[in-house]
């Protein structure tokens, strides 16, 4: 038996497949564009999803014979896209992705509506998908008239796996239009939005099977037995299946181009007003609340960018001790922000420079201001009651140890880093394949991964941090907005 787990991600397509006990066997990847047409703009041909799709399962198929084993596919997708697909199946233009900020203005309005937040356990908030089909409908009404149905990016590759149109809670939930406790597509949040119940795929959980391979494409891809197909997960529930992260305060920190620190909850607590996002998990009966920072490696991407280092090359240059916080503070709101303050007009700052200022002190002071901006989420996910003692550190930033020491002393908790290289959404998503098409139970294929190192937080730096930390957050409202 055989798994694959596929992840959708927004620069590109990782399928990972793994063995009957969840162990990778294989992967391949592929690369796509997001294109730009306008500043604030993010698109993506779905095309390029499904082509990116193929390759991979073309390379997993002539390179591991254990692929014609395959028994069952999950899929992890970037949150929140907006694929229009008119009534012959069409898709009526290209998605329009989480990271795309054209519909501030209908996100606004629709986050202002009596119940909404109380009935989406969220905010509003601009990468929404409801506020990307206001705009729809507001500037491009002719296509808004042909909508038949509306898919996330995973249940666009639903849709071309099974022929059906099927969603998973955990994504769907990042929509605006879910009642979020109760698992369901809210009509009253639906109908502010000018939507239709009959307009949403069928729900169904993440590790539930939500359909069985198109017979198509089984003969395509060489197989010879029915292959069932989950309901998946949004990107970040799927990572945390990776990790065995489920059960209540258990959860990671994870350093990507986004900084999210996600814990999982036993029952519904939504915090929309600490700017928290609340979400069901990719299980039945779970949920998992986040806080969501814009530019993490993404900070330091960007002073690599103009110091022509390379961002590892950045993070070396400091050692492994952690320094006393930097009289230069940085403010790491390039992109606006989400935790906690909404705010998408925002920009990023360095204050404190000097003649003396030097590239170490700038790095030191990116590190910082990103340990900071996730000591927000901290604090905002902390509002809800919910108690955390330890969380993986997983993403690419996590190659940075100064960086983990800085974040686990900024939270004072210890951080943990799982062994071993597979542990993100791929893995996540071929666990909810091996669940919904086998009789395995959850807590049989989510586990926790053995973990090689514990960093734990710096008693010696700790206070003038915490001071640090202080003098950050005041200088939130003093900051520009780009209008
Ligand atoms: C979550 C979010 C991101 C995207 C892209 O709210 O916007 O995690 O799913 O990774």
């Amino acid at each position: 038996m055989s798994f694959l787990g596929i992840d959708l991600g927004t620069s590109g397509l990782r399928a990972l497949l793994v063995d009957k006990n969840g162990t990778p066997i294989g992967s391949a990847e592929r690369s796509y564009e997001v294109s730009n047409p306008r500043p604030g703009w993010s698109e993506q041909n779905p095309a390029d999803w499904i082509d990116a799709l193929e390759a991979a399962v073309f390379e997993l198929r002539s390179q591991f014979p254990a692929f014609c084993d395959l028994c069952g596919i999950g899929v992890a997708g970037h949150m929140h896209g907006a694929t229009l697909i008119d009534a012959s199946g069409n898709v009526l233009r290209p998605c329009i992705l989480w990271n795309d900020v054209r519909s501030e203005k209908e996100a606004h309005r629709l986050d202002g509506i009596d119940h909404v937040r109380e009935l989406s356990g969220n905010i509003v908030f601009p990468g929404f998908t409801a506020p990307k089909l206001a705009w729809v409908r507001e500037h491009e009404p002719e296509l808004f008239a042909k909508i038949h149905k509306v898919l996330l990016p995973a249940a666009f590759l639903n849709n071309y796996l099974t022929g059906e149109y099927v969603a998973d809670m955990s994504d769907s939930a990042g929509t605006s239009w879910l009642n979020v406790a109760h698992r369901l597509w809210s009509n009253y949040l639906l109908d502010v939005g000018q939507m239709r119940e009959d307009q949403m795929p069928r729900l169904v959980e993440g590790s539930e099977c939500a359909g069985m391979l198109r017979s198509e494409l089984s003969r395509k891809w060489g197989l010879s037995h029915g292959v069932a197909v989950a309901g998946g997960a949004g990107d970040n529930a799927a990572a945390a299946c990776g990790i065995g992260a489920l059960n209540e305060g258990a959860g990671f920190v994870s350093l990507g181009t986004s900084g999210v620190i996600l814990v999982a909850r036993n029952s519904y607590a939504a915090a929309p007003d600490a700017a928290v996002h609340t979400f069901c998990h990719a299980v039945p009966n779970h949920w998992y609340q986040m806080g969501v920072m814009l530019s993490a490696t993404d900070s330091l991407n960007w002073l690599s960018k103009i110091t022509g280092k390379r961002p590892a090359e950045l993070t070396r240059a400091l050692g492994e001790n952690i320094r006393p916080p930097a009289t230069v503070r940085f403010l790491p709101y390039l992109s606006g922000e989400r935790t906690p303050h909404n705010d998408s007009q925002i920009r990023g700052g360095f204050t404190g420079l000097s003649t003396a200022t030097s590239t170490e002190d700038l790095t030191c002071a990116v590190l910082e201001g990103v340990a900071f901006g996730l000591r927000d989420s901290f604090e905002a996910l902390g509002s809800t009651g919910v108690e955390i003692e330890s969380l993986m550190a997983i993403g690419g930033g996590s190659a940075s140890t100064y960086w983990l020491k800085l974040i686990a002393t900024t939270l004072n908790i210890p951080l943990r880093l799982p062994a071993g290289r597979e542990f993100g959404a791929a893995l996540g998503a071929a666990r909810l394949a091996m669940t919904a098409s086998t009789k395995s139970t959850l807590s049989e294929v989510m586990i926790a991964p053995r973990i090689s190192e514990s960093i734990t937080p710096n008693e010696d730096h700790r206070a003038a941090l915490e001071e640090a930390y202080e003098s950050f957050k005041n200088a939130y409202p003093g900051l520009r907005r780009i209008q």
